[in-house]
C-alpha cells in the first residue's frame, strides 16, 4: 500500500500531539511535530536575549536551527545542537513565544523547506497549524482536529498537573483563546482547515476512538491510490 502524507492541523489542546503520535504508531509511520520546530525557534531566541517581536533576528535563528527528533520509548525527544530541550520547549511561556515567532513571514518561509525535507518520501504523520494548507498541500489525507475551548483548557490543566505543574483553569483558558486568536488571524498561513480536510471534533470522543477513525480513513485513502 502507498505510504502517504497525513496532516493533522488544529488549535492548541485539541489533542493533535496525542492523536498524531498514536496514529503514526498504528500506521507504522514517522511523526513530524512542526509546533516543536516553532517552539525551538522561540526558545533559542529567548536564550539569545532576542525579542520574539524581532522578525528578522527570529528568522536568522530559524535558518540556523540545528534540530533533531528522536523517539525514545514512547516519547518524541527534541534536540537542539545536541541538547535535549523536550521539556524546555513545553513551558507556557515558550508556548506564547512560539505563537509570536510563528507570525513573522520570514520565520515561516525559513522553516518551510526544513519541514518539507523532514516529510520527504511519505509514510509520515505531520501535525501543526498549516501543514495541510501550506506545507503539504498535496497530502493525501488531511484532518483538522478541534474541540470546545473549555474542554481544551481542561485537558491542558490535567496534562500539566500530570507532570507536576499546577496552573489555573481560567488563566489557561484565556491563554488558549489568545493563542487561537493570534494563530488564526495572522496574515501568513493562518490556522484554517484546508478545503479538503476532514474536520474532527474530539470534544466527546476518546483518544482511541479518534485514532481509530483517522486510521480507517487513511488506510481507505491509501488503498484507493
Ligand atoms: O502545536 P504547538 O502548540 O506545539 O504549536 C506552538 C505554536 O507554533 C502555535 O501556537 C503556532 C505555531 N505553529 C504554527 O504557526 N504552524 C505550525 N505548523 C505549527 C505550530
Amino acid at each position: 500500500m502507498k505510504q502517504v502524507v497525513v496532516t493533522i492541523d488544529g488549535p492548541a489542546g485539541a489533542g493533535k500531539s496525542s492523536v498524531a503520535k498514536q496514529l503514526a504508531r498504528r500506521l507504522g509511520y514517522r511523526l513530524l511535530d512542526t509546533g516543536a520546530i516553532y517552539r525551538a525557534v522561540a526558545l533559542t531566541t529567548q536564550r539569545a536575549g532576542t525579542a520574539w517581536t524581532d522578525g528578522e533576528r527570529c528568522a536568522q535563528v530559524a535558518r540556523d536551527l540545528d534540530i533533531r527528533f528522536d523517539f525514545v520509548g514512547d516519547k518524541n525527544h527534541v534536540f537542539l545542537a545536541g541538547e535535549d530541550v523536550s521539556a524546555a520547549i513545553r513551558t507556557p511561556e515558550v508556548s506564547q513565544g512560539a505563537s509570536q515567532v510563528s507570525a513573522h513571514p520570514p520565520v515561516r518561509s525559513a522553516l518551510l523547506e526544513l519541514q518539507r525535507r523532514l516529510g520527504t518520501g511519505g509514510g509520515v504523520v505531520v501535525e501543526g497549524r498549516d501543514t495541510g494548507t501550506i506545507v503539504f498541500p498535496n497530502a493525501e489525507a488531511k484532518f483538522f482536529l478541534t474541540a470546545k475551548d473549555e474542554e481544551r483548557a481542561r485537558r491542558r490543566v490535567a496534562e500539566l498537573a500530570a507532570s507536576g505543574t499546577t496552573v489555573d483553569f481560567a488563566v489557561t483558558l484565556s491563554e488558549i483563546r489568545e493563542r487561537d486568536q493570534r494563530d488564526a488571524s495572522r496574515d501568513v498561513a493562518p490556522m484554517v482547515p484546508a478545503s479538503d480536510a476532514v474536520i474532527v471534533d474530539s470534544s466527546t470522543q476518546t483518544l482511541e476512538e479518534v485514532v481509530e477513525s483517522l486510521a480507517t480513513s487513511v488506510l481507505q485513502r491509501a488503498a484507493s491510490l
